[in-house]
């Protein structure tokens, strides 16, 4: 595994404690990244996909295991530097858009500055300009129930990247879509996180979507498998 990667995941393992004794879901995940670098990881159901992709997003804490993100081990971190540092170098789509229904588009993608330093002014012009690069320019005040869901899907896109953050996770972004919108938000998926040189990790069940990404895994018996190309 090259030094220079800047996500570096070594050895991680999770286990739940349930009633029947303990689950180990991941038993020795590893992945290397640079910036810029696009992975989709697939899997069956209860595989553990989603549990890898909170612990890279420091939702969730490893059983054993390192995270290394540009240097900083997040785990090692106090509770307020980690919310700093989860709030400034990780942005998460998920299936279900999870915006606030009462905020307006732009309000909705402002949201994860509200605890930066950064002017006010500075970051409207970067959410008016992500959701003209989505093609949303022309919803700015409307509420997540005027949208399509393959809109609501663009505005959590931009919410996610606000902060330009090294990390981008997609837990099954296109999931509750039609086929043709999956695909125009996959393309979104894709381009904005090149362009923005952003490390992306998607989850997904689509192998169309899957298809798309130049290196894919398989999550299998909890650990990180490479599939040929
Ligand atoms: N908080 C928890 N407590 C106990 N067990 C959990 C918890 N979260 C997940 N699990 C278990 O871990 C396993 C992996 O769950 P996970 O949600 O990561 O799967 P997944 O691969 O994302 O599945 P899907 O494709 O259905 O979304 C499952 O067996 C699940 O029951
Ligand atoms: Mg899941």
């Amino acid at each position: 595994m090259s030094d220079a990667a800047d996500l570096r995941v070594s050895g991680l393992t999770k286990q739940f404690a349930g009633a029947a004794g303990t689950i180990d879901v991941l038993t020795g995940v590893d992945l290397a990244m640079r910036r810029g670098d696009a992975a989709v990881i697939t899997g069956p159901s209860g595989s553990g996909k989603s549990t890898l992709l909170y612990i890279i997003g420091v939702l969730d804490e490893p059983t054993a295991g390192e995270v290394n993100v540009a240097g900083t081990i997040p785990f090692r971190l106090g509770p307020i530097d980690q919310a700093k540092f989860r709030n400034e170098s990780v942005g998460f789509v998920f299936q279900d858009h999870h915006l606030l229904p009462q905020c307006t588009v732009l309000e909705n993608v402002l949201i994860p500055t509200l605890a930066g330093t950064k002017r006010t002014s500075d970051v409207e012009s970067r959410a008016r300009k992500l959701l003209e690069r989505v093609g949303l320019q022309n919803r700015l005040t409307h509420r997540p129930a005027q949208l399509s869901g393959g809109e609501r899907q663009r505005v959590g896109l931009c919410r996610a990247l606000i902060n330009e953050p090294l990390l981008l996770l997609a837990d099954e972004p296109t999931g509750n879509l039609d086929q043709k919108t999956a695909e125009s938000v996959g393309t979104l998926l894709l381009e904005i996180a090149a362009e923005q040189q952003a490390m992306l990790i998607c989850v997904t069940h689509s192998l169309d979507l899957a298809a798309r990404f130049p290196r894919r895994y398989e999550l299998t018996a909890g650990k990180l498998i490479l599939v040929d190309s």
